[in-house]
């Protein structure tokens, strides 16, 4: 659990998360908490200052007792200050803006002394000064009157009033970083959860796959990193089971088309064998056994080139040659096997020595795979090649007037193992063909195009 990725990010982020907001908090407060107390000691000696020259002017006669006094008191009450004129033997002289007595504890009275000794005198830690025990911050500082010191100013500021500002101050600072830090708490689960969730179900979906079990497609919204891992993981996956797929059906299909063959050649040597078939008619046997063996040498050989064209491991030779030269060959070489049929072969060259940059053996493969159909599956009439240009391009049109293909099985005919009808032992094949051949055109960059109408006839057109 604690090697989780999930773990480990929300691990990680809380802790350097709450490292900068109680470091934030902690320096904030402090910075306030010394603001304020510079600004109050400033407030503090700004007042002493003030008094401390409007009693010059009342020594000098420049105004009178009752504004010196109206002064002060205004000065004390704007302030929410306590001021107080002593003399020097620590008696009040004056005692403006306030009417409470003073209780001069001892380390007041030692503060006093000091300030006669001309000395400035500030305890901002609050102070507790009887009668009523109030807390206060307080200066001391020398009355000084023609570079003399004639008493102590005395000024006294609640520290209620100071303890409650910074109170309110510092429930807001932690009011703020509280939800600061829920809202990065939420923040960060959310975050966690979607790296580590969508991780967790690819790394389920690969051990299912490893497994053989189907599984869906992982589904990532966020629009990341993440969201592309999971694309490229399905992609993967529908590779894998498409192969997979594949490998299952081809594995049945060969074992099937194998069988059948191998099921009568088996047959007929067992029959000679044990006696069974009479000796008249082993030959006959003999040569049924023969041609299911060819064919089952064809079929193997289909095979591999279906498997290894497929696996695209197949590297075309390509050289320059005549297609003309070609197409004559395969004539000459067909031709025997389309008049034992009683076909008309046509061969219409409508451009002669048509150059092509092509694998001549794989071409030859097409020719004849297309033409060996039509010789199949055609009983009368004809089978006709036409070669001619189209572009840069040399095209082949291949027809015949056999039986055709149904028109909604046309478009399979490419497929492995497709065969559109069962027309009887003359014209099984494994449906394997037409598959090669598209393969090959598509090496080439060519293209492959088959017509067909049921009972008329088929066409098959490559170009390449
Ligand atoms: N000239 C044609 N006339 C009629 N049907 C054809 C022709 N060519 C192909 N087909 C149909 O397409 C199927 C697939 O052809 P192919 O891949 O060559 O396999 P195969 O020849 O082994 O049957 C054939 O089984 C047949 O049904
Ligand atoms: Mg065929």
């Amino acid at each position: 659990m604690f090697k989780s990725i999930y773990f480990r990010l929300v691990a990680t982020y809380l802790t350097l998360f709450l490292a900068v907001v109680i470091i934030i908090s902690f320096f904030s407060t402090s910075l306030f908490y010394t603001e304020f107390t510079n600004q109050r000691e400033d407030n503090l000696i700004n007042a002493a200052e003030k008094t401390n020259s409007l009693m010059e002017r009342y020594y000098n006669n420049e105004i009178t007792k009752t504004e010196l006094t109206a002064w002060i008191d205004a000065m004390g009450y704007i302030s929410n200050i306590k001021i107080y004129i002593l003399n020097p033997d620590a008696t009040i002289s004056s005692q403006v803006s306030t009417n409470d007595e003073l209780s001069v504890n001892e380390q007041l009275r030692a503060d006093i002394v000091s300030a006669m000794g001309g000395e400035r005198v500030l305890r901002m830690t609050s102070v507790s000064i009887e009668p009523d025990a109030e807390e206060v911050v307080y200066i001391a500082t020398p009355l000084k009157y023609d570079d003399a010191v004639s008493g102590v100013i005395m000024i006294f500021s609640p520290f209620t009033e100071m303890n409650n500002l910074l109170r309110s101050a510092i429930i807001t600072i932690i009011t703020v970083v509280v939800i600061v830090v829920l809202i990065g708490i939420i923040g960060i689960l959310r975050v966690s959860i979607n790296i580590s969730n969508p991780i967790k179900q690819i790394s389920e979906y690969a051990r299912n796959i490893g497994k053989g079990v189907d599984v869906p497609d992982v589904e990532i919204n966020t629009g990341d990193e993440i969201a592309l891992l999971g694309n490229s993981f399905n992609e993967m996956k529908n590779e894998i089971q498409k192969t997979e797929q594949m490998r299952k059906e081809i594995v049945a299909n060969v074992s099937h088309e194998l069988r059948t063959p191998l099921t009568s050649i088996i047959g007929f040597i067992k029959g000679i064998l044990d006696g069974v078939i009479p000796k008249e008619d082993e030959s006959k046997y003999l040569n049924i056994a023969y041609d299911e063996a060819k064919r089952l040498k064809d079929l193997t050989t289909d095979i591999v080139d279906v498997a290894k064209l497929e696996s695209g491991n197949v590297k075309l030779n390509k050289e320059e040659f005549v297609l003309n030269d070609l197409i004559h060959n395969v004539y000459v070489e067909l031709g025997d096997m389309v008049k034992e049929k009683n076909l008309e072969f046509i061969l219409d060259e409508k451009v002669k020595d048509i150059k092509v940059f092509a694998d001549r053996a794989r071409i030859k493969q097409v020719l004849i795979n297309i033409l060996n159909n039509s010789l199949k599956f055609t009983d009368k009439g004809s089978i006709s090649i036409l070669v001619e240009k189209e572009g840069s391009k040399a095209k082949v049109v291949m027809s015949d007037t056999g039986i055709g293909i149904q028109k909604d099985k046309t478009q399979y005919v490419f497929n492995k193992f497709f065969t559109a009808n069962d027309y009887g032992d003359a014209t099984k094949g494994a449906g394997l063909g037409l598959n090669i051949v598209k393969n090959i055109i598509d090496m080439h960059g060519g293209t492959i195009d088959i017509q067909s109408e049921e009972g008329k006839g088929t066409t098959v057109t490559i170009t390449f």
